[in-house]
């Protein structure tokens, strides 16, 4: 037989014996299965499992009982490697990076650079006692699959926050969905095909990017401004690039705080209408605004604009659960892409977690709190930032980001790769901007940022940038 294929199978039959012993499903003691056995499981001859067996011994991990057969070896399975499970510092700085760093730092590493509140900033005794309801609920709430529109209960409760709104929206023309970002990558699914154009702000949120690269698609950014969107740059890009789709956030947009202005709302749907755009509005800080800003969704009356949220900003993200509003004749294609993406959207349980909570009565006294309690924190971080010469490029009217322009000089990569040894995962500039034009920019989260000990790992961080810099300068010179 070939021996480079006969190596090829060995390793096959040995990786997936150590997955067994990574996963703990084989435990120190545990009897392999026969050879004769696995040898027919995984289709191979029995000596490619002898000589699998015979290298895995080698190695220490399992031991032969003459006459008895293959046992894990005493001490055991290999320790879960740690340099797996966390977070990877030498990848490159790409729109993954904050992601990865911060959704897989330890709870210990403080984590500015990250897109969500702390734990205690949500509305914790409210899910606890919605999650403690659940206990009576009905058997098939906690066995079954959900309808495949989402619940019923939250869906009713979501009109009437739109109607208040003043966006009166039928039934039809509302999907529950298992995240904001499911909701985008739905639209995307249905929408695009690859080589499309898609425009998005630059900056925007930085999954925007991942998850449209996903897709295929041609990303095109649009710079944008303290009111929005560069009209004049926006008007042009639609008529040289016909776009199919624009994916932005009106209210309190991610990275900037900014808030799109009435003039600008008025020529972006004008434009969108000339050109066939669809408009994708992520309204997922709007219930941080103080009051209401100029809605696309709102103005249009969900004719071409498409609005989503999720409850991850203001409830919790580990629950999962998003929203669609769209054209009534949408919906349904939509629908049966969830169902053959997912089998549904949120599950019931975090579905009905929502709605607890939510029609629970105390959801708007939380957000009068925490609309307080981050007015508190921009300002004092931002008096912080400003000792180290770090200036938010605008004072948002809401939220918890700061967008940040550093010191001359200062790189906002190098800075976040020099942060990672005071424990700090930062957002640089250049993750939110597919120009690559934001490298002196810093997006901050200011709940994230309040101990002090935050700004003062920075300062540290900022002077190891610096010195990198100027040293790496002086080599090139
Ligand atoms: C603008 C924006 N949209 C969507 C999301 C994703 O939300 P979800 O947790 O619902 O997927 C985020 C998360 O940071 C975000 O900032």
């Amino acid at each position: 037989m070939d021996t480079d294929a006969l190596a090829t199978r060995t390793g096959t039959v040995m990786a997936a014996i150590r997955a067994k012993l990574a996963n703990r499903a084989l435990t120190p003691g545990d009897r392999l299965p026969s050879i004769r056995r696995l040898a027919t499981t995984m289709g191979v001859s029995p000596s490619t499992v002898v000589e699998a067996y015979d290298r895995l011994a080698a190695e220490g991990l399992i031991r032969a009982r003459r006459g008895s057969g293959f046992y894990v070896a005493g001490s055991g399975s290999p320790p879960m490697a740690l340099a797996e499970a966390g977070p990877q510092r030498d990848r490159a700085v790409d729109p993954f990076w904050v992601s990865r760093q911060s959704l897989d730092a330890d709870p210990k590493t403080m984590k500015p650079g990250c897109g969500w509140l702390p734990a205690d900033w949500m509305p914790m005794a409210a899910l606890r006692r919605a999650l403690r309801a659940h206990a009576r609920a009905e058997d098939a709430m906690l066995a079954d699959y959900g309808s495949t529109r989402g619940s019923p209960n939250l869906r009713r409760l979501l009109m009437r926050r739109f109607a208040e709104e003043g966006l009166e929206i039928p039934p039809e023309q509302l999907l529950l969905t298992a995240s904001g970002t499911q909701a985008i990558d739905l639209i995307c699914r249905f929408l695009l095909t690859p080589g499309d154009a898609v425009l998005i702000d630059d900056p925007c949120y930085f999954n925007f990017q991942a998850l449209l690269r996903a897709h295929r698609v041609r990303i095109i950014g649009v710079p944008y401004t303290p009111s929005g969107p560069d009209i004049a740059a926006f008007e042009t890009v639609l008529t040289t690039e016909r776009p199919r789709l624009y994916i932005t956030n009106s209210a309190l947009h991610n990275p900037t705080g900014a808030t799109l202005s009435p003039q600008k709302a008025y020529r972006v749907l004008s434009a969108a209408a000339q050109h066939g755009l669809t408009i994708v509005e992520d309204d997922i800080f709007v219930d941080f605004e103080p009051d209401p800003s100029p809605r696309l969704a709102l103005l249009d009356g969900l004719d071409r604009v498409i609005r989503i949220g999720s409850f991850s900003k203001t409830l919790s993200a580990s629950l999962r659960c998003g929203y669609i509003a769209a054209r009534g004749d949408w919906i349904d294609g939509l629908v049966d892409l969830q169902v053959a993406t997912g089998f549904g959207g949120p599950s019931p349980i975090a579905a009905e977690t929502v709605t607890g909570v939510l029609a629970g009565g105390g959801y708007r006294k939380h957000m009068e709190e925490l609309r307080g309690r981050l007015t508190r924190a921009r300002r004092d971080v931002a008096a912080r930032l400003e000792l180290l010469g770090i200036r938010p490029w605008l004072m948002p009217r809401g939220g918890f980001y700061l967008w940040c322009r550093l010191p001359d000089g200062c790189d906002s990569a190098a800075l976040a790769r020099a942060a990672l040894d005071e424990n700090l995962v930062l957002a640089p500039g250049n993750v939110f901007s597919v120009s690559q034009t934001a490298s002196s920019f810093l997006r901050i989260n200011v709940a994230q940022a309040i101990d002090p000990h935050v700004i003062e790992a920075l300062g540290r961080a900022m002077k190891v940038a610096k010195t990198a810099g100027s040293s790496s300068a002086s080599t090139t010179a």
